[in-house]
């Protein structure tokens, strides 16, 4: 999908964009049933190295079997890299640190749709289109009082951004080539206001709107905290803080909810019903909602008293049903370097905020006996993006149930950028995934009278 808007630049960037398609290796020998069959390998830009299955099937009639997907490749992405063993993860090729220290959220999203950092002019249209875009359509409002108080704004904002996707004409039905980066600015704008409006209705407040004058973050916290008599006090580390966390969420290669955006744009689906289904997929405990069951395991192991040791104990025993929230990851078997940074910035934070949290206290004492613990360093298990990013929107007074939405709001630019890719590609095809059939052999039809309940019934 060519950008309308942003075509010039792009084009001068598309060798950044394109850098490589996947080289062509040396080829993977297969034997099968007393047959040899070759496969080519493909290497990516940093020499990773993947066995191409596309024709497998046809060639040899078997499929392959990665149940959860630990060693199967299911695109070719350029937006991010991640290195798991040397705990290394870039956007567009520009270490997630340098990008911490030195951008923005707003300027990293850019980065990450469109491929290259911006130059002022398009940063700065970039800029108004969301601020353009930023008001969700007034009758919006109504679906809002439809959900009862105490519903998740996770439920509210996958809902909401589905409904939102009502009132603008265009965006079902063929590819939208024209539209695409009003419709990219409108998401990445409106899912902020609607978490914000989200909040302020389980809270029974009334709705703040945003203000032209503000940016992008601080325009979130003048939503969330601001009272109609009385403007927020926004301090520049609060929205700094908040900034980080969006920019170190905003993209992560083929996690949950990413793969999830793929897979509903690879039906042709509109931009808005792919984000909400990545809002889905994001919610629950093991992915986007560990930050929320950190601060409340956090917070229950500071409750019971524990300095963390009994917890600890009850996580190795594998009948306990326990994890340590915000540890191990998939791909990384080293410290997760958003961990890292966030770490630091929690320190920075309450400093300067004058705030002494014993969560903080509980986390950093848990991630030392864990780090010195065989369970936990045989099995590579390391803090993830989750264990410390909770303390920070705590301090920030952002409600727990809302520290999924914030993960969320950050990796809309990644979930975009994920869903150009597929539209961009040419070869794009529907995911359909094959399976292992394990279910009974051929039986027949039993009417209902010829049936007997089974004893347990
Ligand atoms: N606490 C205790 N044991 C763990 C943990 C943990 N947090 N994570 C993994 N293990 C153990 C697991 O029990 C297994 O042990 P064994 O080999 O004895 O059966 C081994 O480590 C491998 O775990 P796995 O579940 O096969 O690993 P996975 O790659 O399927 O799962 C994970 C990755 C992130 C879901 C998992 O580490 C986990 O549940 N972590 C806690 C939840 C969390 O923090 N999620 C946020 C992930 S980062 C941000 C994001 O993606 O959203």
């Amino acid at each position: 999908m060519g950008s309308q808007l942003f075509s010039e630049s792009e084009k001068n960037n598309q060798h950044q964009m394109n850098c490589n398609n996947g080289n062509v290796g040396p080829e993977a020998k297969l034997e099968l049933d007393g047959k040899t069959f070759t496969l080519p390998v493909v290497v990516g830009t940093e020499g990773e190295r993947a066995i191409s299955i596309a024709s497998l099937r046809e060639t040899t009639g078997y499929i392959t079997l990665d149940e959860g997907y630990a060693s199967t490749g299911s695109c070719k992405s350029s937006i991010s890299y991640i290195d798991g063993e040397n705990g290394i993860l870039r956007y567009r090729g520009i270490p997630i640190e340098e990008l911490a220290e030195k951008s923005t959220f707003i300027e990293t999203a850019y980065l990450i749709i469109y491929g290259h950092l911006p130059t002022r002019r398009e940063l700065r249209r970039f800029s108004d289109l969301l601020t353009e875009n930023q008001n969700l359509h007034e009758d919006m409002k109504y679906h809002f009082e439809g959900f009862p108080s105490t519903a998740h704004p996770m439920a509210i904002l996958s809902a909401m951004i589905n409904a939102s996707s009502c009132f603008y004409a265009g965006l079902n039905g063929p590819r939208n080539v024209e539209r695409f980066d009003v419709h990219a600015a409108r998401l990445i704008s409106q899912v902020r206001t609607i978490a914000a409006f989200s909040y302020r209705k389980s809270r029974g407040l009334p709705i703040i709107y945003p203000k032209k004058a503000y940016k992008y973050t601080a325009n979130f916290l003048h939503m969330m905290f601001s009272d109609p008599y009385e403007d927020y006090d926004l301090k520049p580390e609060v929205v700094r803080a908040l900034d980080l966390l969006f920019l170190l969420h905003a993209d992560h290669e083929q996690n949950c909810s990413t793969a999830t955006v793929r897979m509903v744009a690879s039906t042709q689906a509109n931009l808005f019903a792919c984000a909400s289904a990545g809002v889905c997929a994001l919610w629950g405990p093991l992915h986007g909602g560990a930050n929320q069951a950190v601060v409340e395991m956090l917070d229950e192991i500071y409750r019971s008293g524990d300095d963390g040791t009994k917890f600890i104990a009850a996580v190795k025993d594998k009948k306990s049903g326990r994890r340590l929230m915000g540890f191990g990851h998939r791909v990384y078997r080293n410290y997760d370097p958003r961990a890292k940074i966030i770490k630091r910035a929690c320190d920075d934070v309450l400093a300067k905020l004058n705030i002494s949290d014993p969560l903080l206290d509980i986390a950093k004492r848990l991630e030392e006996v864990a780090l010195n613990d065989s369970y936990f360093i045989e099995r590579k298990l390391y803090p993830n993006v989750d264990f410390y990013s909770g303390i920070i929107m705590r301090a920030i007074g952002l409600p727990v149930e809302m520290f999924p939405v914030i993960f969320a709001i950050g990796r809309m630019p990644g979930w975009i950028a994920n869903f150009k890719e597929v539209m961009d590609d040419p070869k794009s095809r529907i995911y359909r995934p094959r399976q292992l059939y394990v279910g009974p052999s051929l039986q027949h039809y039993v009417p209902i009278d010829k049936r007997s309940d089974s004893p347990a019934a």
